[in-house]
């Protein structure tokens, strides 16, 4: 078992790239993503080129361990804006042997017939947005793709790519814990090295957070259902040998995303492209650092020489304790208690520590302190009361 990093320096630095564009707005989706009529892929290239000069400029010689295009769909980039960004961070930092370098993709059989570009562009990693195995919860979701579509284009992304992964969303309306049941193992059965299995959440700022706040949106399951979906995801996964490493996101050991470990184990990230956020240690202080989300008052400013953050601010020691324990319960590895005692000592309410530890929501192993099963599912509470004011 490799060594778990006990610091920022060793949880790694990756690169993240958001593609704001998507051919179509999903009715659940409040990430920063917008319907554009048209896209100056040029554009996009040159100052994705200028924003990953500057960052090098404030970060210094790092070696790079992931790079990671998220959306938005950027499928619809250009493999040549992939190709570009992928070079010009070659040339800022140096790239671990092993970089991961990942995209996410629509399934649509359009966006999977660029597969090949994006591979010989030096992609090595596609995450492919399935969400759901038939076709009139697709509409539903308000997806651009079919089932078959999505197979396919699953099967053509394991062809082509040494790693796949895809995701699926469960309990949809109307969804029972058999459907379910047999769409996971219909997913499974493609032996993916890695799924990313997320419930449906109604978030306020999207087309069906409107619907539920008028009444409107029917057949979501209850709490029960939606906790019976949660431990049959876990035993199917952990059957197949995709045991969850993070509350989410089932693989293998050696299979789970050195992006997503970047984040949970609190390392540095750059992150570029509207609304990215990055944690940067910057002459020794860690700095959170927030861009603008609009898409053409981002390009803008870059173009025209401006940073287009809207915040950069060093985090206070308390608060970088926070967000490791946040980030870290997330993964069924756990934090490190000398971590979270090095940022900031007594951080960690100890008569909460041991309730819940009675309570069989929280567990220590040796230096760690995790989340069991039962704790991931109701760790926003957890943390809430873990944490001193
Ligand atoms: C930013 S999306 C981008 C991927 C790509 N554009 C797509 O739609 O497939 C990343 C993932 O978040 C998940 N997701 C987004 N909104 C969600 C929601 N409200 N509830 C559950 N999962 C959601 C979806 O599974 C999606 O694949
Ligand atoms: S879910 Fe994906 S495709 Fe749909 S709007 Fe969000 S980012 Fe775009």
């Amino acid at each position: 078992v490799p060594a778990l990093p006990e610091d920022w320096q060793e949880a790694g630095f990756g690169l993240y790239v958001h593609w704001p564009f998507c051919q179509a707005k999903c009715p659940y989706c409040d990430f920063n993503s917008h319907v554009a009529g048209s896209i100056d892929h040029h554009r996009w290239t040159g100052a994705y080129r200028r924003e990953i000069a500057r960052l090098r400029e404030l970060t210094g010689p790092r070696v790079l361990s992931s790079i990671f295009f998220g959306g938005g769909t950027p499928s619809m980039m250009q493999a040549e804006t992939v190709q570009a960004v992928i070079e010009a961070a070659h040339e800022a930092w140096d790239l671990a042997n092993d970089c991961e370098i990942s995209l996410e993709a629509n399934p649509t059989s359009a966006e999977a017939a660029r597969f090949h570009e994006y591979a010989a562009a030096g992609v090595n990693r596609v995450s492919v947005g399935v969400q759901a195995l038939n076709d009139n919860d697709l509409r539903r979701l308000g997806r651009m793709h079919d089932a078959t579509e999505a197979l396919n284009a699953v099967e053509t992304a394991r062809d082509i790519f040494p790693r796949v992964s895809f995701d699926l969303i469960y309990a949809r309306q109307d969804q029972t814990l058999s459907a379910w049941k047999d769409e996971l193992e219909t997913a499974l059965d493609l032996e993916p090295d890695h799924l990313s299995l997320y419930q449906l959440t109604i978030e306020p700022q999207t087309a069906f957070g409107s619907l539920a706040r008028a009444g409107k949106l029917h057949g979501l399951p209850d709490e029960d259902l939606a906790a019976d979906m949660y431990d049959l995801t876990q035993e199917l996964c952990d059957k197949a040998g995709l045991p969850c490493y993070e509350i989410s996101n089932h693989a293998p050991e050696g299979q789970q995303s050195i992006h997503n470990l970047i984040y949970w184990r609190y390392g540095d990230y750059a992150g570029i492209g509207p609304g990215a956020h990055g944690r940067l240690t910057l002459s020794g202080q860690r700095h959170a650092t927030e861009a603008c989300r609009n898409p053409g008052a981002w390009l803008e400013a870059v173009e025209g020489g401006h940073t287009p953050e809207v915040s950069v601010q060093p985090i206070p020691p308390v608060d970088q304790a926070r967000e490791y324990l946040m980030m870290g319960l997330r993964l069924s590895e756990g934090v490190s208690l000398s971590r979270m005692d090095k940022l900031s000592r007594n951080s960690l309410r100890s008569e909460k520590l041991d309730m819940f530890q009675g309570m069989g929501l929280l567990m220590q192993v040796d230096d760690r302190l995790q989340a069991t099963p039962r704790g991931r599912i109701v760790l926003n509470a957890v943390l809430r009361e873990l944490m001193e004011d």
